[in-house]
């Protein structure tokens, strides 16, 4: 696994989809997907952090799955608190930094209460910086920074002037936390869309869609996805030969 660090993105995000019907392939109950789903993204943490990824973002929750059923809601973030129960001593062993990006504290209390958990346990942690994109939408997300940004012009802390593209960057929430755009995004199951997910960091990613079902995942082919990256020719607009 020793790849060299130049040829593998350093933030790579993941749009991890295919659950139910991993589920309904099987006959199972939805919840059984998101399940082997969550199980799934265990490996796929670990293999980030072993493979020398920097930045992780997965989409687990979007602002629009709230029109699923309740049981089906209801069955994901329990199944979150077990997956932070389970998994947080190892994500802190393994120097995982957490971050949740969205809405999340609007979550079911024991799911608010396990991501505080998580993100004060792991704050001091400088290894792989994992984010949790959680209640999240890009556009509510662009609204809020726009909204932010007009507040400070209104203030008089900024002139209209001011708010050029790294201000919005800054004042969206991969801002605040830091997290450069991604590099690399990946989207399983076979869907060719973004479900409005980091839709103004995602301008110069690269990309790749999968048929592959997010619980099949398993870490040798993520490894192989993020690894085929390095043949990829960035250009951002201009011209590399
Ligand atoms: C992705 O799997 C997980 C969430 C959106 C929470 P889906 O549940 O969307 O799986 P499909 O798309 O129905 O197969
Ligand atoms: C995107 O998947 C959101 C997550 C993976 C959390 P969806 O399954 O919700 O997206 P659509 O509805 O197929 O676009
Ligand atoms: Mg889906």
């Amino acid at each position: 696994m020793a790849q060299s660090k130049e040829n593998i993105p350093r933030h790579v995000a993941v749009i991890m989809d295919g659950n139910g019907r991993w589920a309904e392939k099987r006959k199972l109950p939805r919840v059984m997907g998101h399940n082997a789903g969550m199980r799934s993204m265990r490996e796929i943490v670990r293999r980030s952090s072993d493979m020398g990824i920097e930045y992780l973002t997965v989409y687990a929750f979007s602002t629009e799955n709230w029109k699923r059923s309740e049981e089906e809601v209801g069955g994901i973030f329990r199944l979150l608190v077990k997956f932070v129960d389970s998994d947080l001593e190892e994500l802190y062993r393994n120097n995982v930094r957490v971050n949740v990006l969205g809405d999340w504290r609007k979550l079911p209390a024991a799911a608010v209460d396990r991501l505080e958990k998580t993100i004060e346990r792991t704050k001091e942690n400088d290894g792989m910086c994992f984010n949790i994109c959680l209640n999240y939408g890009s556009r509510a997300e662009i609204t809020d920074a726009v909204r932010e940004l007009a507040q400070k012009v209104k203030s008089g802390e900024i002139e209209p002037e001011d708010i050029d593209e790294q201000a919005i960057s800054g004042a969206l929430l991969t801002g605040k936390f830091d997290i450069p755009d991604p590099d690399l995004l990946i989207r399983t199951s076979g869907e060719i869309r973004i479900s409005n997910y980091l839709l103004w960091q995602i301008a110069y990613s690269e990309m790749i869609f999968t048929d592959i079902l997010w619980p099949d995942l398993d870490p040798d082919t993520y490894e192989e996805l993020v690894l085929s990256y390095k043949d990829r020719d960035r250009r951002f607009g201009g011209r590399n030969k």
